[in-house]
């Protein structure tokens, strides 16, 4: 077949693997590298500067990508962000000014709820713009503008390869939407373009990670709860590393902003309680850290995914440490997905389940 899965037992090992490769394609075609500036390859039919708010629409793992990228879009272009899911925002009747732009993402641009979202953005008029994988699906047709993820054909039902091209593509439009703005100087987008160019080599090394993962897979497998924690961009994570591991190993898990944890989910935490924290040594990690020390005084099992500066600053004893590499800019989570998906990956190998076929879910979802 034109997609096999090379040397690897399921096609999600293979598409985790590839990202450092399809997120640089994604990376090569939203910027130009000689002059470490954004270039979208098409035209916008409309200014950043005209847009008063824009609404994210997406479903599943799309939707936890528009999360990451409302968070960037807003610092970077200083511009509200609505996310909705696309079930919601339909049924809902959002009001929405003329003029306004809305995003929608999606790997098949065949989802039900997404594209009746995007009909009536259409109706309502405003600019729709999608983050689609397949160029020549029903959403890339019906859509004003469309910037294609390069992350080619996605055959595991659960979503990652998708993901992290998707959010390459919201890094570009958030620097693009702050340039256009005047939020960010011609130095800023040299910066954060550096910072985008180098994540293709960070995704590889966090791929090295792998082997730590594979046992820390066996532990987690004999567990029934997993709560996952991350605040910022970490928190889409979060929820995005618990859909991961419920879809495909079938153990249930929770993300939860860190801030939120003595709001409920600290009643679930004792000595049995695996608690994935994802906090890079970030402008919150200090916040994050106070988290930890909550759920380690209730004897929970602490996760942490941080880098070399925060595991030497974390003053929590965690059980596994998983260390990715230092980075100096805010698209920590293109790096992060990377342990997040093989944790999930790997606890599912060990359940024995149909990894890229997981019972009742379906790659992509036509009907409501
Ligand atoms: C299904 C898939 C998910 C995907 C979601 C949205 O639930 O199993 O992996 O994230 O649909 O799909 P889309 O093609 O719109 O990104």
């Amino acid at each position: 077949s034109l997609v096999d899965k090379a040397n690897y037992r399921h096609f999600m090992a293979k598409e985790i693997h590839e990202q450092p490769e399809v997120v640089g394609h994604t990376l090569a075609r939203y910027v130009d590298m000689a002059t470490e500036r954004i270039a979208l390859p098409v035209k916008l039919p409309f200014d950043f500067k005209d847009i008063q708010r824009i609404s994210i629409v997406a479903c599943g793992t799309a939707s936890y990508a528009g999360y990451v990228g409302k968070y960037w879009i807003e610092r970077f272009g200083r511009l509200p962000v609505e996310l909705d899911v696309a079930s919601e925002f339909r049924y809902r009747e959002a009001p929405l000014r003329k003029g306004d732009l809305a995003i929608f993402i999606s790997q098949s641009g065949e989802t039900a709820d997404t594209l009746a979202a995007l009909r009536y953005a259409k109706a309502e008029g405003v600019h729709t713009l999608s983050v689609v994988n397949v160029a020549t699906s029903t959403i890339a047709r019906e859509s004003e503008t469309v910037l294609q993820t390069l992350a080619g054909p996605e055959i595991g039902v659960a979503s990652t390869k998708a993901f992290t091209c998707q959010l390459m593509v919201l890094a570009a439009i958030a620097v693009a939407a702050g340039k256009a703005r005047g939020e960010l100087s011609d130095a800023d987008e040299n910066r954060l373009v550096k910072g985008l160019v180098e994540i293709p080599r960070l995704m590889a090394a966090a791929l090295s990670t792998e082997p730590q993962i594979e046992k820390l897979a066996r532990e987690i497998a004999k567990h029934k709860d997993v709560v996952y924690l991350g605040r910022g961009t970490s928190y889409p994570l979060a929820l995005e590393g618990a859909l991961k591991l419920k879809e495909i190993s079938y153990i249930h898990a929770e993300g939860y902003a860190a801030g939120e944890l003595k709001h409920g989910p600290i009643a679930l935490i004792d000595e049995n309680m695996p608690v994935v924290v994802i906090a890079p040594h970030d402008k919150v990690f200090e916040k994050t850290v106070s988290n930890m020390q909550e759920v380690a005084a209730r004897g929970g099992n602490i996760i942490l995914m941080t880098d070399a500066r925060g595991a030497a600053e974390a003053t929590v004893d965690s059980l596994v440490t998983i260390v990715l590499p230092d980075m100096a800019s805010a698209f920590t989570p293109m790096v992060y997905a990377v342990p997040v998906q093989l944790l999930a990956y790997h606890t599912a190998v060990v359940m024995g389940t149909d990894v890229d076929q997981p019972r009742n879910l379906a790659k992509s979802v036509t009907v409501e």
